[in-house]
């Protein structure tokens, strides 16, 4: 009986919780509108990608950078990388780039390696490059002192 009388409990917690998250996902719209899954969607305006520019500041200690120039076209493969024909420590003088830290050598054991880790290897997995989009939901991070100085 309190089996039960529990599991009734739990199941209306449940429903509860789904039910608000359904009015949350109401607010938020996907990309796909509110197109059922079998419908075809409206095409989403494009985005711009911002122009070629100077660096971003950082929003805290251990972000990895911002891109700050167009990225189109730039393959990233297994015989091939065009972020590191400018930012490797072999061409980042020549392409007046940032070269990559010395923590993009070091492999999860922390063993530092001679060449790039393959952990490190698909740079857009962390750095993404900017579009003239609005933020989703509003957002209030400030950054540390030590980054803003305020
Ligand atoms: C044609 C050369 C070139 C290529 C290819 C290139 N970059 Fe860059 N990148 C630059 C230059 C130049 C800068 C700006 C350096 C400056 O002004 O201080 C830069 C800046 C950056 C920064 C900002 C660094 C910082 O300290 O804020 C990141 C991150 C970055 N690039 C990532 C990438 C990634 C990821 C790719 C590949 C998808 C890539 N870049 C491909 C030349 C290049
Ligand atoms: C797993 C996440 C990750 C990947 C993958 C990655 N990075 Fe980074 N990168 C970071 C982080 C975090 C930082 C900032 C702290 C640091 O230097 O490690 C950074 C810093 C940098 C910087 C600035 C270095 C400096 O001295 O200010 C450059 C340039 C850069 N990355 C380029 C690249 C390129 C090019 C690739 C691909 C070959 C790449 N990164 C792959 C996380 C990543």
């Amino acid at each position: 009986m309190i089996k039960s009388f529990r599991t009734a409990l739990l199941l209306l917690l449940g429903m509860g919780m789904g039910l608000s998250q359904y009015s949350v996902a109401q607010d938020l719209v996907s990309l796909r509108g509110h197109a059922a899954p079998d419908e075809a969607s409206k095409v989403p305006p494009q985005k711009q990608w911002q122009k070629d520019g100077e660096p971003f500041a950082r929003d805290y200690v251990q972000q990895p950078p911002l891109i700050p120039h167009k990225i189109k076209g730039y393959k990233i493969n297994v015989k091939f990388n065009k972020c590191l024909t400018c930012h490797s420590w072999a061409n980042y003088r020549e392409a007046g780039a940032t070269k990559i830290s010395q923590t993009h050598f070091e492999d999860r054991d922390k063993n530092v390696l001679a060449n790039i880790s393959a952990r490190r290897y698909f740079c857009t997995q962390c750095h993404v490059p900017q579009v003239n989009a609005k933020p989703l939901v509003e957002n209030t991070f400030k950054p540390v002192e030590a980054i803003s100085g305020k």
